[in-house]
Formats: structure tokens, sequence, C-alpha cells
């Protein structure tokens, strides 16, 4: 792929037009929401969208998440159910992706799907994503703005270390809030199902629905189409639930444990969350060849910590 220039723009109102303008012409704008940095393009547009494969060296059996600015442009797009309305009433804007029947001649790219008749939607809570897309006025395809397989950006340097000369351009919206990717929630069949562990945990779901719901339990059973097992890998090992570190490793730890990094030094979920990505990329940075990483609690977030964890452990090819 050739290098093209990245343009880095500014969060305001002449940023966030240059950015809709790019997506008009059919180009590739990196921009952060309430998770993690975006990777978008015109979801309508099969060369854009073809674009975002070619940046991050995607396979393109994975299809991706398209980002609207509210509920009455996801109508334009997809089937509601009842418990898609009350999810999507209680959780959206926010950090929740919905998995819906995709409506005939919605004018979706099939590079988006890659080709099922469900369509991945989610309307950000972030006043950048939604100034974006309330500018831009269309469906914006987005999965996360890292080369494929590894660790997802939380920060505009993040993208720019992984993608720059890839794309048109990225607005620079400072840290990402949660940190860790969107809850996906499977809402095109009988019974509700949760893909992805993320930002909303599955226990708020539940409460919402006032019913269990069936969670991914063994990671090497993907019930997504792109939860591939070796994901979010730092260049170095990972060594899960230690409660120790060896002296030639680099611990990550957690509570009050003595680490070289530690995620939430008090035992706080949420700001475990927030801080694991660029924590690995801190990782990254530093050179370490080998992590070992403190035990998480596997309830609220800590799911989602754990899920991520846990792809970021295994075995690679
Ligand atoms: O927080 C997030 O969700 C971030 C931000 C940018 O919104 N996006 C993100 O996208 O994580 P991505 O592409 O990295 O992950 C999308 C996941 C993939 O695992 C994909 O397989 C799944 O969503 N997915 C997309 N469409 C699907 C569908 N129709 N059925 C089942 N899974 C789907
Ligand atoms: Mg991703």
């Amino acid at each position: 792929m050739s290098q093209i220039e990245t343009v880095i723009l500014k969060p305001d109102t002449n940023g966030i037009a240059e950015a809709a303008l790019v997506f008009w012409r059919g180009g590739l704008v990196a921009f952060p929401t309430e998770t993690v940095y975006g990777l978008g393009a015109d979801a309508r547009n099969d060369v854009a969208v073809a674009k975002i494969y070619a940046a991050k060296g995607r396979p393109s059996f994975n299809p991706l998440i398209v980002h609207l600015a509210d509920v009455a442009a996801v109508h334009n797009y997809c089937e509601m159910s009842d418990v898609a309305q009350r999810l999507a009433a209680a959780f959206w804007p926010g950090a929740m992706t919905l998995v819906l029947p995709l409506l005939q001649d919605a004018g979706i790219s099939k590079l988006v799907t890659a080709g099922l008749d469900t369509l991945a939607v989610r309307v950000p809570d972030h006043v950048v994503a939604q100034n974006l897309l309330a500018e831009f006025g269309g469906p914006v395809a987005a999965p996360s703005a890292n080369p494929s397989g590894r660790i997802s950006p939380t920060t505009a340097a993040h993208v720019i270390a992984g993608l720059s000369g890839k794309i048109d351009a990225i607005v620079d919206g400072g840290t990402c809030g949660v940190g860790v990717e969107s809850t996906i929630v499977d809402c095109s069949g009988p019974v509700p199902c949760i893909l992805r562990a993320g930002g909303i945990p599955t226990e708020a779901l539940e409460a919402c629905l006032g019913m269990a719901l069936a969670t991914p339990s063994d990671p090497t059973t993907p019930t997504s189409p792109g939860q591939l097992l070796s994901h979010y890998a730092p260049q170095g090992s990972v060594r899960l639930n230690a409660r120790h570190f060896d002296a030639h490793e680099t611990g990550l730890g957690f509570g009050a444990v003595d680490a070289q990094l530690n995620l939430s030094p008090s035992g706080d979920l949420v700001e475990a969350a927030a801080n694991l990505f660029a924590m690995l990329h801190r990782l990254d940075a530093m050179g370490a060849t080998a992590i070992a990483v403190s035990p998480i609690p596997d309830h609220g977030l800590g799911r989602a910590i754990n899920d991520r964890l846990k792809r970021a452990a295994a075995p690679r090819d």
C-alpha cells in the first residue's frame, strides 16, 4: 500500500467539517469514541470500506460496526425488536453494540457486513464522535483504529503509531474514557446473547432486561466472526493470574501489589479498563519481553478486561 499523508485535525468545528469532507470523498478518518478510537469510512461506499480492511491488514471475513448519531437513524438500517429497543433506550448513547437484522436495500456496503444479513450498530457517547456523525449525516463503519491483531488505541498517539501514512486523517480528541470496546449483544435471534464482553457490564444489561444472558465463556470458541483468539497482542509474552512476578518479568499489577505498572492500585475495575490498552502500549514502548499480569476479578468490567487479556496471552501464529 502506498503511503499517504495523515492529517491531524483538532476536534473543533473546522476539524469536524474537514473530517466529514474526507468521509464524503471516500477517505478514512480515525476519531475518538468513549471506548477506543475508531477507523471510520462511509459505510455505503465499497471502495472506502475496502480501504479500512487494507489499512488495518484485516481479514475480510470480519464484519464492521456501523456508528450512527441516534436511535432514529438506526431504524433506517435495521429492524429493532422490543428487547433491542429497551436496550437502546437504556444504554445509547453508550458502549453497547447491537447486532440486528439488516433491512433490505438499506444501502450498507456488503464489505461492512461481510455478507451477513445482520448489522452491528452503535450510537457512541462521545462529543467528538457525535459531532462528526451529525456533520456527516450518514452511517460510519468503524472498527478499532489499530493494525489487525494489535492493541486497540485509546489515544491519538496510539493511532498514529499504528496507522500513520495509511489513513487520511485523525481527529485528536484526547484519551478515551472507557478504554475497552463496546459490549456486543446479538438481538437478531429469538433470545438475546452477548457476543463480546465490553464497556457496559453484563450485569447492567441483565438488570435492564430482567433476565440472564448467555455470555462468551471460552475464548477458543469464537461467537462473533471477528473474535480471533490471538488479539490485542503486545510484543512480549503474557502470563495471566500472576501472584508474583519473576525477576525477568515486567509486572502489570492490579490492586495493592508492587509492579512496574499498575492498572488500578486501589483495585477499581473501571479505572483498570480505562488504563488497560494504554498500559499494554507502554509495555511495548518499554520493550517488555515477558509480561506478567495480576489476577483480575471476573465481574463488571473485569469480564471485558479478562477477555482482552486472555486474547493477549493466547498462542500466536
Ligand atoms: O467500542 C467499539 O466497539 C469500537 C469502537 C470504535 O466503536 N469498535 C470495535 O470494532 O471494537 P471492531 O471492528 O474492532 O470489532 C467489531 C466486532 C468484531 O468482533 C466483529 O466480528 C463483530 O463486531 N461484528 C460486527 N458485525 C457483526 C455481526 N453482524 N454479527 C456478529 N458480530 C459482528
Ligand atoms: Mg478491534
